[in-house]
């Protein structure tokens, strides 16, 4: 007698020797009007070469850009922009909802608005209304339509639903501007797409929650012109700031230096110095339910600060710098919660004796959950991608493997989301 699980795994493969795609995950490539329509020429390509089975659906904008012709001899399928083709197989509901993954790249301002309000006056957005699977916007355009807050509050509303809206990239935007609002590379997006379809659909699970975010690294001003910092990005911050709004939290964001875009749909607080973040953490950690503090915070900073610019004496050493304790932001928000069952989460980034010191470090601070990784001059400060073991004070460790920042970040956030009350 064949299993059930072995009859379907038997069936598949007689399909793939066949050559059909039964069980080719199904993806529809929404592709707006954009100059950006021909990178998503090569979107589509890396998905059908994965083994998924795409589906073009541009508006008829983008035909401007990139025919009909491209994208179904690049997909295989018929291409279509109307509801009125093929009225009979009604694929203004079908496509939608026998997709796994909806992607639309490039996505305008106009298609971002029409999906936040729901308007359906063409194919694609129908599709986006029947889609009852992931969808993920990777959008394209001017600086200036981007950071119009029509563009912001539709983004913010559809990360709330759940769609995965990637940030634009920054660089040549068409003709002589730059700025941000380019499309990500397609290699990237591919890879928002494949993480997205390995998750499946996520409820929005943190709606209703406030939670804060602290990321960067402070820097502790010596004179006008110098300072004590720290290597830390801030990638690891935004990462968290970006996956909490996608899961529905209103989240701010105390950003320490960090150079970094500010993410779509989140409050972001900009400091400097370790007693400037301390103030806004406490601030906006009055009404959070979770509070993450994954800045690099200076443990010092020098006792006086020159208001002219300490200058070299010929023959003379160099005066000593007398250091001064800054306040330990994350021991003080654990010991007093600003509200009762307050999640606090910290990082602890260490260069030897990882665990061992990452236990003693949140018995010390007194956080809920501590992440810890190895750092060193080549790992984590700066790169795209983290590994680290996080540490429950309920005794729980859970080890993330080598991963995107993101990835750690959701976990972070399935961590919290059991404990928040
Ligand atoms: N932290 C903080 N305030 C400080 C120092 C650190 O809130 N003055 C927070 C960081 O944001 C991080 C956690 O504490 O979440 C651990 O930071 P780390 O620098 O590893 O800890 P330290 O207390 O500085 O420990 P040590 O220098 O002994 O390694």
């Amino acid at each position: 007698m064949l299993l059930p699980g072995l009859w379907c795994v038997m069936e598949s493969y007689v399909s793939e020797v066949r050559g059909e795609t039964v069980d080719k995950p199904k993806v529809v490539l929404g592709v707006s009007g954009g100059i950006a329509a021909y990178k998503a020429c090569e979107l589509l390509r890396r998905l059908t070469e994965s083994g998924h089975d795409v589906r073009a659906v541009p508006t008829a904008s983008a035909l401007h850009f990139v025919g009909a012709a491209t994208w179904s001899a690049l997909s295989g399928h018929p291409v279509s922009t109307e509801v009125w083709d093929d009225v009979h197989e009604v694929p203004h509901v079908r496509i939608g909802q026998h997709a796994d993954l909806v992607v639309v790249a490039p996505a305008t301002a106009d298609l971002l608005a029409k999906a936040a309000h729901g308007l359906a006056d063409d194919l694609l957005t129908n599709t986006l209304l029947t889609a009852r699977c992931p969808v993920v916007f990777a959008p394209a355009m001017h600086t200036e339509m981007w950071e119009h807050p029509a563009t912001q509050e539709n983004v913010a509303t559809l990360r709330r639903r759940g769609a995965v809206v990637i940030e634009p990239a920054v660089g040549r935007l068409t003709g002589v501007d730059t700025g941000k609002g380019r499309l990500p590379d397609p290699a990237e997006i591919f890879e928002v797409c494949r993480r997205v379809l390995a998750r499946g659909v996520r409820e929005p699970d943190l709606a209703g929650r406030h939670v804060v975010v602290s990321a960067g690294g402070t820097r502790e001003p010596l004179d006008p012109v110098r300072f004590l910092g720290n290597r830390s990005s801030g990638k690891q911050g935004y990462a968290l700031a970006r996956t909490a709004a996608a899961r529905g939290a209103r989240v701010t964001l105390i950003a320490a230096n960090t150079g970094l875009p500010d993410p779509a749909g989140v409050d972001v607080v900009q400091v400097g110095t370790a007693v400037q973040l301390r103030e806004a953490v406490l601030k906006a950690a009055a009404d959070a339910d979770a509070v993450v503090m994954a800045a690099a915070v200076a443990d010092f900073r020098p006792e006086t600060y020159a208001t002219g610019k300490i200058k070299k004496k010929d023959g003379q050493d160099p005066d000593p710098i007398v250091l001064t304790r800054n306040p330990d932001i994350l021991a003080e928000i654990s010991a007093d919660r600003a509200r009762p069952g307050q999640v606090v989460v910290g990082f602890a980034a260490e260069t030897d004796d990882v665990l061992a010191n990452g236990r003693t470090k949140l018995r010390r601070k007194g956080c809920d959950l501590l992440v810890v990784n190895e750092v060193g001059e080549r790992r984590t400060f700066g790169s795209e991608e983290n590994e680290a073991v996080v540490l429950g004070a309920d005794g729980t460790e859970t080890p993330v493997p080598h991963g995107p920042k993101e990835a750690l970040a959701e976990i972070v956030w399935d961590l919290v989301t059991p404990r928040l009350t």
